[in-house]
Formats: C-alpha cells, structure tokens, sequence
C-alpha cells in the first residue's frame, strides 16, 4: 500500500518537472516542436534581432530563454584567429592558434573522400573546441578561370569530383554539432569586381556545372547553413535572390537550413526580406559598422526591416520562416547538449593534415624517374625558390590563419635528409616580402634587395655544383595571386620565374620544380624539366608532406582537379566566354558564352593539342596496367543499373593507389553534350603484384543533361561508351551499352 503510495507521488512529480520544462527546452522533443515552441515565447524584436549580425562573427540569441548566440568562424582550412568585436583587427588572443589543414584544391586532388570526411571531422574539432556554431566552408565554386583569386579555396573544376568531395567535408564538420557553410551560392567563379558582376549563363550550365556540388552538399551532405555570394545573377545580388534562393535552393531542393549572407554581400532590404535570406552579416551599412556602437541595428534585417513590420508593409510569415531556420540551426548546434567537446592542435589533427597533404600533391612529370630523390645517391641538393621558406598561412583573404606552427618546405627537406646530404638554399627571386594580414604577422624577415641578377646568379651557381635542384615557387596568398578580392592578371609565373627556372635547368639536368599554387600556370620551360610537382598550399604539415614525396616515404597518388592549358586564351571563359580583369564601379555582365563547356568539357572537344596537363592525371612511383574494361549488360532500361568492372594492378616495385575514373560518352543526343563527363572514380591501394577489381554501377541518372527548355533532367535513349581512364586524357578502355526506353 505505502509502496503504491510512493510510486504514485514519485511519478506525479516527475510528471509535474516535465510539464514545467518548457517544450523548446526538452530534448525529448523534436526539433521542429522545440522551434515552434521557442518562437512562440519570441517578441517581434527578438525575431528581428536574431536574424542578423551583432558583431562581426557573431549574432544574437534570445536571451531570456537561455537560447545563446551565434559564432561564426572562417573556414575553410583552419579555424580563423579571433578578431575585435567590430573590427576586422586581431583581438590579440593568446589560445587561437590552429592547425592549418591543405587548402581545398589539396583535398579535392586526393579525389579520397575517406580524407574529405577525415578533414571535415578534424576541422570540426577545432571549432567545436573554439566554441563555434558555424564554420564558414566549404567552398566549391566550380574553377573557370585559372585567373580567379580564390580557386584556391575551391575544389576543381568538375561537378562530380567537387560532390563525391564535399559531402564527407560536411558531414565530418557537423558530426562535431558544427554546422558547415557552404560557400558561396553561386556563380562566383572570379574575385575581381565581385560584388558588382552580373553573371548571365544558360540553365544547362547552371544546373550542369555550377550548382551540382551545391546540390550534393544541401541534399547528401544535409548542410545546415548556406552563404550567398556576392555576385549578381539575373541582376540580383546572389544573397537575396529569388532564383538562386527561394526556387532553386529551397523550393527544388527542400532546403531547411540557413542562408547566410556573405560579408556585405547584403544591398537591399526588401529583397533581403522576400528573396530568402535568412541571415545578414558584415553590412556595411552607411559605413556605420565601422565604430558606431549602434552600426548593427542599421542592418538591411535590422530596424529597417522592423519598421516595415510595424507598418505591416510585410508578412510576419516571411519573418517566422526566417527565424525558424535559425532557431534550427541552433537547436541542432548550440543547444544539443549531446554533442561532443572538440579539440585543438592535438597530434592527430597534425596527422590528418599531413596525410592530406601527402595524398594530395600531384606528380606531373617524372622523366628519367628522376623522383623519388635516392637519398644514398645524393651528397648535394640546391633547394631554390621563395617558396621553400615563406609562410603560406598567412594571407589570402577570410580564409588566413593564425598557426601554432608550420613546417616551410625547405626545413621539412632538411629535416627528412637529417645531416646525411648537404642542403644548400638560395632565394632565386623575391616575390612578396610582407607576410602579413589583418594583424597576423609571419614573424619573417624577406626583405631582400639584391638585384634579380644577383639573385639568379647566386641560385645557378648553387645549383651547378649540386647533384639535384629542387625550385620550389609558384604563387603566393599576395594579392594578385591566390587572395580574395582580385585575381591573377596572367597564367605565367610572376617575378620572373620563368627565366630564372630556365636558367636553373642549364646549370644542372636534374631539376625537380615544385609548383605552389591553388591554380594552373603556365610552362614554357616544361620541356627542359624532367621532373615537376603540382604543391598546393599545405597549411601547418606543408615541409613535411612535400619532403614525404620528393624523398619516396610516400607515393604521390594525387590527380588534378582542374586542366593545365598551354596558355591563357586557350580557356574556354577567355576564349568564347567573358571576363574582365579591369575594376569597374557599375554593374558589369559577364556572360558564361563557353556554357557547359568548361574544363576537360572544353579541351576534350576544342583544345585536344594545347593540354599541358589534363584534368585527373597524376603519376605514381609504381606503374598500373589496366584490363580492358566489361560490362554486365549491354542494355539498360530506365529503372535499372549496369556495372561496369575492370581489373587494375600494380605492375612495379612499390606500394601505390591509383584513382580508376569512369566517364561516360553519349554517342548521340539533340543537345550538344561534352564529348565525355566524369561519373564515378575510385581510389585503389595495391601492393606489388597485387591485382583487384573496380566496378562502377551507372544508372538512367549519369546519362541525363538537363534540357533548359523543359526545365528538366532528360536521358535520351540511345548509345553510350563507358570510358575507364587514369586521366581526362589517358583512355585505358572503352564498352558501349545502349539505353532503352
Ligand atoms: C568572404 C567569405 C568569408 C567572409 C567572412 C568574405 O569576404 O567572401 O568567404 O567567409 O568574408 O570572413
């Protein structure tokens, strides 16, 4: 009786407690009921204040319902150093160094997805330790011009390959209670004039080439928020436009997560209202964020919008809509309380952004086997370059960082070599000496003012007296280089590496150049070089990853995400499309003419002849022999799937990973199609001797292109060849199969 008693109280009261939690607060619950009860309790002025930004990175939450604020951090390779509250100036904090994983173009030259969600979930650690709600990344803005400041950031220049990759990004960041950022949506596939280019390219391309990653990253990579870009499409600014926005993104796509808008990026506030953003940040608004304590509430989101609120000059829907995203994106990070805790500069996140590196630098010529350096063999290397010393972190705009350390080429080299070879350096040319942005300072001294002969002497007379030269330039995070906000003005080296590399290949025949770049350049010198290496920028492991391949503790398996052409016009946006690399102040349209017909797209049909290294080609230490590939069945209707297989293995001496692409050929179709596209690739890892089978499972939906006239994805019947390639170019085999109806 007296137990009866007991339980009955006891569960009475554990009824009372969970009817006093309100609902929002409740993990029981779900997080749509949890939303609808937080905004319920919302005045009008909470709603409006949380849709915008408080301070740079972050934004406000309600807090007389505990629900806290937003941080923001760039992204995309290293979690960003704290800066002032209004102010793009360093806070000065002593616990915001980080580690500095490969920039983008390294991770999708990997072509390793494995690696992708490696990065995301490491990356996600730091900021989740820093205690951020977003990471403003990934990037992947497809590469159109090897002109474009930020290619860097970005993961090549085909759709596929930046989708199979940003996914895992994504879903490793927000397996921390992060959420990713994709950026930035869309069409931003130059830097200059960024914020006044109105960008006119038809549906096909649209849909074929510049939103799939988009797509693949909302809908597979279930990303939480999204930033607009700062272009113009269809004479709308992409951070509040109706296409891009409401009918793409979250009409076709189901999107239910936060737009965000880029730093700026934000011009109108009707449109900002009606054409669905969620989120504005970095306005600034009548130059007002600039020191004036109030610059928040002049947002375009802000008391403007509030006033047409009160003045029921708008829907209090569209409001709710807005707010719900972001109570979303808050109840799937800040306050899930089952997330885990992050961590910071840890052993492991060195690791992974070593292993990334090695994985992702791409070996483009190797004659002679000239690589891997035989370390018994050699007694001298002349290493020569800018590059072997400069600290490649810092700079390049949003996405610099502030690192605990960073391991600069020549010392990985040195390092790797330990005392049993001497090491000689010299600088070659000077590039950029300044090594700092936005408060963070390299600490390195390169002022250097001898004359460029002086330079080249000194570096041809190392190089002449030593058994390997190992050049190590490229570009920089400088701007006109690899930095926002303006692009490269041409293809060719800058600072006159042509002729110094030239000249260095006279003086000795075993020159190795090391490109660091996140873009293609041009080489007139290919010819008289046996051996060249594409680097990328490789954040705090840089040294150690190259040293890893140059001496053969690693096999290069890299492939390039984009296509080297011979020169500048022989790109398709420069050739057929526009660009232009002067600054106007206007709005200025920049029509995509080349279309679909971007990359190996391009070069497979027009440029056959001016490709210096095509898209997906990287050497190995080890050789690969391919069977010819077969398919189960030749006819595929349209529900169906057919597997195409092939036998690959390793015929060297070394352990080694190849990655076997498929692409398909549609034989004959009513629209133009490229001559070939990639649809699946796979990275195998063989021992000698070893032999194993890749198949590929291709369905109604590789074959489709996206017909603008009926809006809608088509397969036409007909023959296909399913090509199986080591690169854009280097065809191993082919078997058609046919669709039917
Ligand atoms: C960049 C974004 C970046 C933002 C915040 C903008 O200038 O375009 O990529 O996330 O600044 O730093």
């Amino acid at each position: 009786m007296r137990k009866t008693f007991f339980t009955v109280t006891l569960f009475a009261a554990l009824l009372v407690a969970a009817q006093e939690k309100p609902i929002y607060l409740n993990q029981s619950n779900t997080i749509e009921e949890r939303v609808e009860d937080a905004l319920s309790r919302m005045t009008l002025e909470e709603k409006v204040a949380i849709i915008h930004a408080q301070s740079k990175f972050s934004s406000p939450g309600v807090p007389k319902l505990g629900i806290p604020d937003v941080w923001m951090t760039d992204g995309p390779h290293g979690i960003r150093p704290e800066v002032l509250w209004d102010e793009w100036d360093q806070a000065k904090w002593t616990n915001d160094s980080c580690v500095a994983y490969p920039a983008l173009t390294c991770l999708a030259a990997t072509w390793n997805p494995e690696l992708s969600y490696l990065y995301g979930k490491s990356i996600g650690e730091e900021a989740r330790f820093r205690k951020k709600t977003v990471l403003l990344g990934p990037g992947v803005n497809i590469y159109r011009t090897p002109l474009n400041g930020r290619n860097f950031e970005y993961m090549g220049e085909d759709p596929l390959l930046a989708s199979k990759m940003v996914v895992p990004y994504i879903q490793g960041v927000q397996s921390n209670g992060v959420a990713a950022c994709v950026k930035h949506f869309a069409l931003n596939n130059h830097e200059i004039n960024r914020h006044n280019t109105n960008v006119i390219v038809d549906d096909r391309a649209l849909y074929e080439i510049y939103l799939p990653a988009f797509k693949a990253a909302v809908q597979e990579g279930k990303a939480w928020a999204i930033m607009g870009a700062y272009n113009l499409y269809k004479n709308q600014h992409a951070c509040h436009n109706q296409y891009l926005l409401n009918d793409i993104l979250k009409k076709e796509w189901n999107f239910d997560g936060v737009v965000v808008s880029d730093w700026g990026g934000v011009h109108n506030t009707e449109e900002a209202i009606d054409n669905g953003l969620d989120m504005e940040f970095g306005s600034w608004t009548n130059g007002l964020t600039n020191g004036a304590s109030n610059a928040y509430n002049y947002y375009y989101l802000a008391n403007p919008y509030l006033e047409k609120l009160k003045n029921n000059e708008t829907s209090i829907e569209i409001l709710d809509e807005k707010v719900r995203r972001v109570l979303r994106l808050i109840f799937r990070t800040e306050m899930n309380t089952s997330r885990p805790w992050g961590s910071m500069l840890t052993d492991e996140h060195y690791q992974a952004a070593r292993k990334i590196g090695e994985e992702g630098i791409v070996l483009l010529k190797n004659d002679g086997n000239i690589l891997p350096i035989d370390i018994r063999k050699a007694k001298k290397i002349a290493v020569i370059g800018e590059n072997a010393i400069k600290m490649m972190t810092v700079g390049g705009g949003s996405s610099s960082l502030k690192v605990q350390r960073e391991v600069s080429p020549l010392d990985g080299i040195k390092s790797r070599v330990n005392d049993s070879i001497e090491v000689v350096y010299a600088r070659g040319y000077v590039g950029d000496a300044s090594g700092e942005y936005n408060g963070v300072i390299t600490g390195q001294d390169l002022t250097d003012n001898r004359s460029k002969e002086e330079l080249i002497a000194e570096a041809v007379s190392l190089a002449s007296e030593a058994d390997y030269v190992i050049f190590i330039g490229g570009l920089n995070k400088s701007a006109g280089q690899d930095c926002e906000d303006a692009d490269r003005i041409s293809l060719n080296l800058p600072y006159d590496q042509d002729e110094l590399i030239k000249r260095l290949s006279a003086a000795n025949k075993n020159l190795i150049v090391v490109n660091i770049s996140g873009n293609a350049i041009a080489m007139p010198w290919v010819d008289n070089v046996p051996a060249i290496i594409q680097d990328w920028y490789l954040g705090s492991e840089a040294g150690n990853s190259l040293a890893g391949v140059l001496f053969g503790d690693v096999n290069p398996s890299g492939k390039l995400p984009f296509t080297f052409l011979k020169e500048l016009e022989d790109y398709s946006s420069h050739k057929l499309g526009e660009y232009s690399g002067t600054r106007v102040d206007s709005i200025i349209d920049i029509e995509y003419k080349e279309s679909i017909f971007v990359g190996y797209r391009w070069s497979d049909k027009n440029k056959k002849d001016r490709v210096l290294f095509p898209f997906g080609h990287g050497l190995s230490y080890t050789t690969f022999e391919y069977s010819r590939p077969t398919v189960n069945k030749t006819k595929i209707h349209s529900n169906d799937s057919i597997n195409i297989s092939v036998r690959i293995k390793n015929t060297g001496k070394l352990e080694g990973k190849e990655v076997v692409q498929l692409y398909i050929s549609d034989k004959k179709s009513y629209l133009p199609r490229p001559v070939k596209e990639l649809k699946g690739f796979e990275k195998v890892s063989l021992k000698p001797g070893e032999e194993k089978e890749v198949s590929f499972s291709v369905k109604k939906d590789d074959l489709c292109f996206f017909d603008d006239k009926l809006h809608e994805w088509v397969a036409e019947p007909g023959k296909f060849e399913a090509v199986i390639a080591a690169s854009a170019t280097d065809i191993k085999g082919r078997v058609g199969f046919e669709l039917i109806k």
